[in-house]
């Protein structure tokens, strides 16, 4: 199979990327990546000589008709991922996730080739604490400017189905940890804070639930609905793992040593989303996918381990992430 990875120098994509080349030596990569601040070539590092890299932007209309032109199927991770930007500037989200996820839609159309659509649980906006859990009926009702550009891109995918028979299938996962991930993002920015000797920092009280996955058992996930998945069709990934912030702060202190309650609280997210939670009963019952990562402890150790071994891949980025965190008023606080 020839595949064209798009966002394959991003965190998901990358893992996504190595996983494949690993695994499925005859299937030909080729990645698509604007190499924005959250691509990192060095991600790529271990199979730069088995792939083809392509650095250039998904709404490049010209270009990825060319590229879609050559391939049996597209997998499109590239996206603007970050909540706490999309609230500083909305435009980036805009235009890379719903014009960019336009581009392919219409270069996948015009050559029939297959398409698997990386998308969020966040589409699906929060759950109260006794809630069941998402499942592919929930209604969408996103709550920040990166889930409603992801929900947007999720139609434009169904009505191509609809409309034009496009051969395709969507994922909506939940929070993903695991190696090269951007060190902004929660996991990653607390366990480098922790390697520098830095409290962490946790939004507000540190209630918000969010039901963690390994970025492989994602991956493989992935996988499974390319190889299986119904046309047409939506699957959820989670591994029923759900855990508060404060909870995975405290694992990640006792990981290191330290005291649980030895970090900062600091000033919440606008509009932060209560709780996430995935049902991904038809994918385990349709598919045969299960989490290998079952155990979320011995995820969190395997990445704190990966962090430390690759500081030269995180530290060039590691102070300006932080400056970000302070100019946009990240401030600590006491709580009553
Ligand atoms: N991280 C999570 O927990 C999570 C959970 C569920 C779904 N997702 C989805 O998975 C996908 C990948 O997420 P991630 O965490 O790896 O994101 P990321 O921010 O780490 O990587 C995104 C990649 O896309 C590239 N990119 C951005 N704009 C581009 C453009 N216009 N053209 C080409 N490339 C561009 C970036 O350079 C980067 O390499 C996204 O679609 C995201 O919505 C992420």
């Amino acid at each position: 199979m020839r595949l064209l990875v798009t966002g394959g120098a991003g965190f998901i994509g990358a893992n996504f990327v190595q996983l494949t080349v690993a695994e499925r030596p005859d299937t030909t990569v080729t990645v698509l990546d604007a190499l924005t601040y959250a691509g990192n070539r060095a991600s790529l590092d271990p199979v730069a000589d088995r792939i083809d890299f392509v650095h250039g932007d998904i709404a490049d209309l010209d270009l990825v008709d060319e590229l879609v032109s050559g391939v049996d199927a597209v997998v499109h991770f590239a996206a603007e991922s970050h909540n706490d930007n999309s609230l500083a500037e909305p435009w980036p989200f805009v235009q890379t996730n719903i014009v960019g996820t336009y581009s392919l839609l219409q270069a996948v159309r015009r050559h029939d080739v297959r398409y698997h659509h990386v998308s969020t649980d966040e589409v699906y906006g929060d759950l109260a604490p006794q809630d069941p859990p998402f499942s592919e009926h929930t209604a969408y009702n996103p709550s920040s400017p990166y889930s409603a550009t992801k929900a947007a891109s999720d139609m434009l995918v169904r009505a191509w189905v609809r409309s034009f028979g496009l051969r395709a299938t969507l994922s909506n996962c939940s929070n993903n940890y695991g190696p090269y991930q951007h060190v902004e993002k929660f996991i990653p920015r607390q366990i480098t804070n922790l390697i520098e000797g830095v409290r962490p920092r946790l939004y507000g009280a540190g209630h918000q639930i969010r039901d963690w996955i390994h970025v492989e058992d994602h991956n493989r996930a992935v996988w499974d609905v390319l190889d299986r998945g119904r046309i047409g069709r939506t699957y959820l990934i989670g591994a029923d793992s759900e855990l508060d912030n404060r909870t995975v702060v405290e694992l990640l202190l006792a990981e290191f040593g330290r005291e649980p309650d030895d970090f900062d609280h600091v000033t919440d997210r606008a509009g932060h989303d209560q709780r996430y939670a995935i049902d991904a009963g038809p994918l385990r019952e349709e598919l045969g996918w299960a989490p290998r990562y079952a155990d979320f402890r011995a995820g969190l150790s395997a990445t704190v381990a990966w962090y430390r071994e690759h500081e030269s891949w995180w530290r060039p980025v590691k102070a300006a992430t932080e400056r970000a965190y302070t100019d946009a008023g990240e401030r600590t606080i006491s709580l009553p």
